[in-house]
């Protein structure tokens, strides 16, 4: 099954469906989770007449052992969502793109097997097609027709690197509310940053000067999502956005503990950031933002129970602190909104008062509110530095 890797495409397999791994299912996770909590922010209350999921790498809709594949996981979130009842002046378009015939019709049995008939709310299409191409005509189209995208997901999520193209993706998040989930193969490029097979796409994404600091960097530092990031940044602002980017990524490893890839959430939504980051927590181990294959013993856990446990507070107390010292230095009042704004839009924590709990129990942190309940912090008050 397993092909083996050429030029930027890895581990092409070659049937229609294959073997999921944990870390696949972990992903599927938090594309569920992310799901769930962003369709009725959106959707309620009918502010937005339609809402965009993109699957750009489809796949067949289901793996080896029957578990459900990434559009069907979307579209059972939604027609089986508790607040369904709520989203009916809301349109839901999803749009899959599958490259190759046997998988795109795959896609097409199950959806209809697993999901069965949907509401008139929900619609979807599948593209026999590539994903570049079809995103080139979906953007020239709405630029013609000076339309704006409505608040889109746009899942990309190919076997290798050779499908991305920085231009596509800041063209998608040239639209207001468009948002990228990208599966980012780090762990390989960083791997293949020696091989000549790979080399001349891996040029594609890099310039000569990061390839050879990649090269000379240890794989701690991850220099390859870094520029990865800079890079799609700095595209993104040529085409004149100036928006506040946010992104926030997790890390899979396989069965050797290596790294596989991260995916990779990018949004101008701090609340969108909110909305994933849970997503991802909850999908880890106590705050780690990360799946092995290597220690994940399905015995054992699941991935609900990931989360539950609250060790990650002490380190996350101690990574806002540090933030927060060099924004603002010891001493100087900070209103509690702008700690809570820091946390959720500028750090990969999740707000929760045990983080400033923690601080204060270990004097960090000074804090003035007029009357509040022990381990509490309300938005009316302000907090010192020691
Ligand atoms: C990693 S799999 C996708 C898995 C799926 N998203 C899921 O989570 O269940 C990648 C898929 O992209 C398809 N593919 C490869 N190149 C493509 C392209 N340029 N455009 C669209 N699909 C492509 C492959 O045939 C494969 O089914």
């Amino acid at each position: 099954m397993d092909k083996g890797s050429f030029g930027g495409v890895i581990n092409a397999n070659d049937d229609t469906v294959w073997e999921i791994s944990p870390h696949t299912a972990a992903k599927h996770s938090i594309l569920k989770k992310y799901i769930q909590a962003w369709a009725p922010i959106l959707a309620q209350g009918s502010y937005h007449r339609r809402l965009v999921y993109i699957d750009g790498f489809a796949g067949p809709g289901e793996y080896k052992n029957g578990e459900d594949g990434s559009p069907i996981i979307v579209l059972k979130a939604i027609k089986e969502h508790q607040l369904r009842g709520n989203f009916r002046n809301t349109e839901f378009v999803n749009i899959f793109i599958e490259k190759r015939d046997d998988r795109a019709k795959n896609l097409e049995r199950v959806i209809k097997e697993r999901v069965g008939t949907l509401p008139s709310w929900i619609k979807y299409e599948i593209k026999h097609s590539e994903f570049n191409t079809e995103m080139k005509q979906i953007l020239n189209e709405l630029e013609s027709e000076g339309k704006n995208l409505a608040p889109c997901l746009c899942f990309v999520d190919p076997f290798g690197w050779n499908d991305i193209d920085y231009e596509i993706l800041s063209n998608i998040m040239k639209y207001e509310k468009a948002e990228l989930l990208i599966t980012f193969m780090a762990g390989y490029l960083e791997r293949f940053v020696w091989d000549p097979i790979h080399i001349s796409s891996i040029k594609r994404l890099y310039s000569d000067e990061q390839i050879q600091k990649i090269r000379e960097s240890s794989n701690e530092e991850n220099l390859v999502t870094k520029y990865f990031l800079e890079n799609l940044t700095e595209n993104i602002r040529k085409l004149g956005i100036k928006d506040r980017l946010f992104n926030i990524s997790f890390a899979t490893y396989n069965n050797h503990n290596r790294l596989e890839y991260y995916l990779i959430y990018l949004t101008k939504s701090c609340k969108g950031l909110e909305v994933m980051k849970s997503a991802m927590f909850f999908s880890a181990k106590d705050g780690s933002y990360k799946f092995s294959d290597f220690d994940f013993d399905p015995a054992q856990k699941t991935l609900i129970d990931y989360g539950q446990e609250s060790d990650w507070v002490i380190g996350a107390s101690e990574e806002i602190y540090q933030l927060l010292l060099t924004r603002f230095g010891k001493g100087r009042s900070i209103p509690i909104p702008t700690v809570k704004s820091i946390v959720k839009c500028e750090s990969k924590w999740m707000f929760k008062n045990d983080i400033l709990a923690e601080m204060e129990d270990s004097k960090r942190i000074n804090v003035f509110v007029d009357k509040r309940r022990k381990r509490t912090f309300p938005d009316r008050g302000y907090i010192t530095l020691n």
